[in-house]
Formats: structure tokens, C-alpha cells, sequence
């Protein structure tokens, strides 16, 4: 079986999804892996490094994918390399299946198999390959950093001869993988933490990392058998747009991350809720590429409203790409060792392996 990955745009995308510890792996399972010239280089990881893990290098991608029998990547390729691909082929990566139907369905017409590991169960056994927790993880890490930064004051309690400063308050809606660790940064720095989400079971969560959580009354649980969010009725926005608003007279600092799988994020933080956050209030919106928890969220600009700002990135992940990449190669490379049938050396494309049949483009 021949493995490889080709580079993506920078601009978007810096991470990886072979590692030269990770290929070494891939070589020790039977692989024979492929990479272009100068695949790691902007994360540190030279040629030689791969080279060291056994793998191949070379300056032509167009052979590279040509001999490959599974190409694994982080998002789906320019349309250009994906006309390169042929029947039989077997493309990883987390496609965004939901916003490139049309992309996939093309794929699929020419018979490359394509796997999107954001489609993955929340099961026990897909934990390890589990992309969407490995990234949100670090995101709600990142998120934290980068509205701290901005933000014009401190972040702990101190208590000075010149008088006290206060600790920074703050505010973590929607807490599922990036929310929990957003608290726990938080946290970590000394800031006071307050979340909210519409699933019940996350309420002991916040609770043992030391949030407070804000109930909205009376609500139902609001959680599907996979774990995930439902939408929201009218009548569970109302309530929890005035809970919010009463507690935005007291936050500094809100963290957006409340997500419905396949729909647009819902909007949270409406336009007169802004009313009642102070002067140098700072919002970082990790939905901004879904749309944003925010009104006002744009992607990759800060939006300045009533004195508060609004952060959001297409990519947090471009920030911390070394941590992100080597998470991601390890999912991936679960993820194909579970595919791969090691006595036939092929893959076993077992459509009763629900890990397998529900990443599967079908
Ligand atoms: P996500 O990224 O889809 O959503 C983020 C959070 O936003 C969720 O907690 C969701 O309930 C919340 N949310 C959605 N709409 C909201 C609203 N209107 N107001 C407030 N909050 C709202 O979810 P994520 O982080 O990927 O995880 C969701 C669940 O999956 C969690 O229960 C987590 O524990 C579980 N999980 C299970 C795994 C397993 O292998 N068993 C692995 C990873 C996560």
C-alpha cells in the first residue's frame, strides 16, 4: 500500500497530516509513504527528518499522487490535484461533507473512495481518531490566548499596594470539547468562569472545572443520542437571551463556541444584548467559519461594536499547527490502521464497521 500527502495552501491551511514520527508508524505497518519535497519545512520538520522515518521524497506531485493508493490530507484538495485522482484511490481527510456535496459526490462518481473524519461516531472505540476533539481542544485553548491578548487588562486577581485589580470575568457559551478546555485555560489563569449549554450533561463538566453554570429554566435537555446539540425552540431563546443579557452587565470576556452539527451556528449574542457588555469587552467567536454565535461575527477580521471587539478566525489551527498537526496525524493514522487489513496488506473497506460506513462518502 502506497501512502501520501501533498501540501495545501499556507494561507489556509499550515497543517499536516504525516508527521515524521507518525510515518514511521505507517512504515512499520507495511506502508510505503511518498511526500514532496519539503513537506514539513514551515513546521520544522525537514526532509531529513522524513527521510529518517523511511519515507520517499520527491519534487513531483503529479507522480506522487499518481502511485498512490491513499492520499490523506487535511481539507480536500485544489480542483486541479482532485482531477488527478482515479478510480480505486482512497482520499482521508475532513472534507467538510455538509458544504462540499458537490466536490464529493464527484469523487465518489469516479469511484475514489473518500473518508471524512469529521462524520465519525462519538464512540469509545473512535476516540483515538476522534479530529473534531483533538482540534476543538487546542481551538478553545487558542481562543482563550488570543482574547486575552487583546484584551486591556488583567487577567488575575492581584492585590497590590497601589489597590486590587479584579479578576477578569468571563463567559464560555456552549461548552463541548473547545468550551471544557476554554474554561480550563481560563481557569488556569486566574479569570472567573461562567458557562452555559443547552445539553444537561455538561453542567457537572463546567462544574468540576470550577465554572459556574447558567441554566436557562426550566429548559429540557437538549441533546441527541449521538451527544450533540438539538436546535433550540423560540421559547428556549427567549429565556436564554434574557439570562444572558443579565449576565453580560458583569462579563469582560465571552468565548463563543456553540455549534449544531450540518447547520449554521445559532445566532446567541444578539444586537441588543451589546448594550449591556462594558467598554473593552472582548469576544473571540470560534463559530465565525459557521456563521458566528454573534450577530456582528466576521471571519478573520476584528469588528469593533459599542466599544467591544468580535474575533473570529476561518483557522485557529493555523496558530498552534505543530501541537494541531500531531494530534491530527495520530487520529488519521488510527483511523487507517483500523481500515487496513494488515494479513492481505489491503484496506478492508467493512461497511458493518460503523466507524468505517459513517465516514464513508456514500
Ligand atoms: P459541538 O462542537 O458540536 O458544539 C459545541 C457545544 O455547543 C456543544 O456542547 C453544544 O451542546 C453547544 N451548543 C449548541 N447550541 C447551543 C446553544 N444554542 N446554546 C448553548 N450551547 C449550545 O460539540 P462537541 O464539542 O464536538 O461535543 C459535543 C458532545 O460530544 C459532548 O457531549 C462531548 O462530551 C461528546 N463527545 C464524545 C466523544 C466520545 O467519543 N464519546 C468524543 C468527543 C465529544
Amino acid at each position: 500500500m502506497h501512502l501520501v500527502s501533498i501540501l495545501e495552501n499556507q494561507m489556509v491551511e499550515k497543517r499536516l497530516a504525516i508527521t515524521p514520527e507518525i510515518a514511521k508508524k505507517y512504515v512499520t505497518l507495511g506502508f510505503k509513504l511518498s511526500l514532496p519535497n519539503g513537506y514539513g519545512s514551515h513546521l520544522g520538520f525537514s526532509d531529513e527528518d522524513y527521510k529518517n522515518s523511511g519515507v520517499d521524497l520527491s519534487s513531483n506531485e503529479k507522480e506522487i499522487i499518481d502511485n498512490a493508493d491513499i492520499i490523506v490530507q487535511l481539507g480536500l484538495l485544489d480542483d486541479e490535484k482532485l482531477s488527478l485522482l482515479k478510480e480505486n484511490q482512497t482520499l482521508v481527510g475532513s472534507f467538510n461533507a455538509f458544504s462540499n456535496k458537490e466536490k464529493l459526490e464527484n469523487l465518489k462518481t469516479k469511484k475514489i473512495n473518500c473518508f471524512s473524519l469529521e462524520l465519525l461516531p462519538r464512540i469509545t472505540r473512535a476516540q483515538s481518531m476522534d479530529i473534531l476533539s483533538s482540534q476543538a481542544n487546542l481551538a478553545g485553548y487558542k481562543a482563550v490566548i488570543e482574547a486575552f491578548q487583546v484584551y486591556e487588562r488583567a487577567i488575575p486577581m492581584m492585590m497590590t499596594a497601589a489597590g486590587t485589580i479584579p479578576a477578569a470575568k468571563i463567559l464560555v457559551v456552549g461548552a463541548g470539547v473547545a468550551g471544557l478546555q476554554a474554561i480550563a485555560t481560563a481557569k488556569r489563569m486566574g479569570a472567573v468562569v461562567f458557562a452555559t449549554d443547552v445539553r444537561m450533561a455538561s453542567k457537572e463538566q463546567v462544574e468540576s472545572l470550577g465554572g459556574k453554570f447558567l441554566m436557562v429554566e426550566g429548559a429540557e435537555n437538549l441533546e441527541t443520542e449521538g451527544g450533540y446539540a438539538k436546535e433550540t425552540s423560540e421559547d428556549f431563546k427567549k429565556k436564554q437571551e434574557e439570562l444572558l443579557s443579565e449576565t453580560l452587565k458583569k462579563i469582560d470576556i465571552i468565548i463563543c463556541t456553540a455549534l449544531i452539527p450540518g447547520k449554521e451556528a445559532p445566532k446567541i449574542i444578539k444586537e441588543e444584548m451589546f448594550k449591556n457588555l462594558q467598554q473593552g469587552s472582548i469576544i473571540y467567536d470560534l463559530a465565525a467559519i459557521q456563521g458566528g454565535n454573534t450577530v456582528f461575527t466576521e471571519v478573520d477580521k476584528i469588528v469593533e461594536k459599542n466599544g467591544v471587539k468580535i474575533l473570529g478566525e476561518a483557522n485557529i489551527l493555523n496558530k498552534l499547527p505543530v501541537s494541531a498537526s500531531n494530534l491530527y496525524a495520530k487520529n488519521v493514522f488510527n483511523f487507517i490502521s483500523n481500515l487496513y487489513d494488515k494479513e492481505n496488506k489491503k484496506l478492508n473497506i467493512n461497511l458493518e464497521d460503523e466507524i468505517i460506513a459513517k465516514t464513508l462518502i456514500k
